[in-house]
């Protein structure tokens, strides 16, 4: 019964324009919203992780944390979903984090306009989601802002541990990457 219910639709959507574009919508905002549930998850978990070394070590051992433990969190997160996960920006602090496909570079050059989620599919047919990170909270200051909102010893961590870090200057509610997840 439940099939023959379907059947008028599934014809329909393979004769109609018109639906097979609706089709297309419908699965778009599936893949963000399966998209945004991995990363809004994944920015829960860095930043519990990040707000526990603070509370236990101050920035100084947060930075240290974040350095050995961050890309690790993330791999762990994608495989436990069973997708690639990482954040990527233009002035990225670990060199791993950098923009590196020209579909990586579209999708935040409409972020940089409009500060939404969006999907890419590259020229080999792989779809990808990208969402919006923004410095929405004060504490990411104290790593990414100014050089007289960061603490002397943690500054010189940062320098240390990223001798080519692009990743200070930052204000707060600033764009500062997206997560990217290959879909
Ligand atoms: C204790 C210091 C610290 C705090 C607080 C902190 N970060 Fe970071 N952040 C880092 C370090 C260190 C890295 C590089 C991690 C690595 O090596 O993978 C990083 C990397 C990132 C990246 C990946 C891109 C890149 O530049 O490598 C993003 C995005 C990011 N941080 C956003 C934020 C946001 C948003 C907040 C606030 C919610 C925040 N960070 C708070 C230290 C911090």
């Amino acid at each position: 019964m439940r099939y023959l219910f379907f059947m008028p639709f599934i014809l329909l959507a393979a004769c109609n324009n018109h639906s097979s574009n609706q089709i297309a919508v419908s699965n778009n905002q599936y893949l963000l919203k399966k998209g945004d549930s991995i990363a809004t998850l994944a920015q829960k978990i860095l930043l519990q992780k990040v707000s526990n070394a603070i509370e236990l070590g101050g920035t100084d051992y947060a930075i240290s944390f974040c350095n050995e433990n961050a890309l690790k969190l993330t791999d762990t997160l994608a495989s436990i979903n069973n997708v690639k996960l990482s954040r990527v920006t233009d002035r990225n602090r670990n060199s791993n984090n950098a923009l590196k496909t020209t579909t990586d570079t579209v999708a935040w050059n409409k972020m940089k306009i409009k500060q939404a989620s969006v999907i890419e599919t590259n020229n080999n047919g792989e779809v990808y989601f990208y969402k919006p990170i923004v410095m929405a909270m004060p504490t990411c200051l104290k790593c990414h802002g100014k050089e007289t909102e960061i603490t002397k010893s943690t500054l010189q961590l940062i320098s240390e541990k990223y001798p080519k870090d692009k990743a200070l200057h930052y204000n707060a509610g600033e764009l500062r990457g997206m997560w990217k997840i290959k879909m």
